[in-house]
């Protein structure tokens, strides 16, 4: 049974075995998330971003994939980047989103990790609409068979957190 948790709050700075990182498919990093985890991580997880670039991911990694690297200086002992979405009006891309949580949580229990922490992917550069990506992520966890215990949603303000308040009921 995994438990759900909400707080608002920094992402970076959770005390969980794996955090997970809205990055994008270059695995470079960014701004968002991805940045303020390579801020305060440090440069051992940019290094091993460019040794999976150039070892597995050539091209990238693709939406909907999930990938592990160390945590750096971060309290957490691992990254699990993820690559979100962008939105779109004209397409429904929420499988692609789902995949984002189901993947993170499979590479979770590769690692082993028992707590993971995720932000709200997709729902800030990359323009999904809070609600939507609220009931997509609370949905996909609830509906995803995982050894995590506990599956933390970082919420950045008040708004993502009511939205997933209101989600989870
Ligand atoms: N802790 C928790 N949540 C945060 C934090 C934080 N430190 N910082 C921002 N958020 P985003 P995306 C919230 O833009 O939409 C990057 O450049 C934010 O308010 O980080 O998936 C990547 O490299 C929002 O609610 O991720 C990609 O290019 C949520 O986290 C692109 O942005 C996600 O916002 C990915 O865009």
């Amino acid at each position: 049974m995994t438990t759900i948790e909400l707080v608002k709050g920094d992402i970076t700075r959770q005390s969980v075995d794996a955090i997970v990182n809205a990055a994008n498919s270059s695995l470079l990093g960014g701004g968002g998330v991805d940045g303020a985890i390579h801020r305060r991580g440090g440069p051992e997880i940019l290094a091993e971003c460019r040794k999976l670039r150039a070892s597995h991911y050539g091209k990238g990694l693709a939406t909907g994939q999930a990938v592990a690297t160390t945590a750096g200086r971060l309290d957490a002992r691992w990254v699990i980047h993820t690559v979100g979405p962008v939105f779109s009006g004209s397409e429904d891309r929420s499988d692609l989103l789902a995949s984002c949580y189901r993947e993170s949580l499979r590479v979770a229990d590769e690692l082993g990790a028992r707590t993971v922490a995720f932000p709200a992917v997709s729902a800030g550069i990359y323009g999904w609409p809070m609600e939507d990506a609220a009931r997509i992520a609370i949905g996909t966890v609830r509906g995803t068979e995982t050894a995590v215990a506990e599956v933390r949603f970082v919420l950045f303000d008040e708004q993502a957190y009511d939205a997933f308040a209101a989600q989870a009921g």
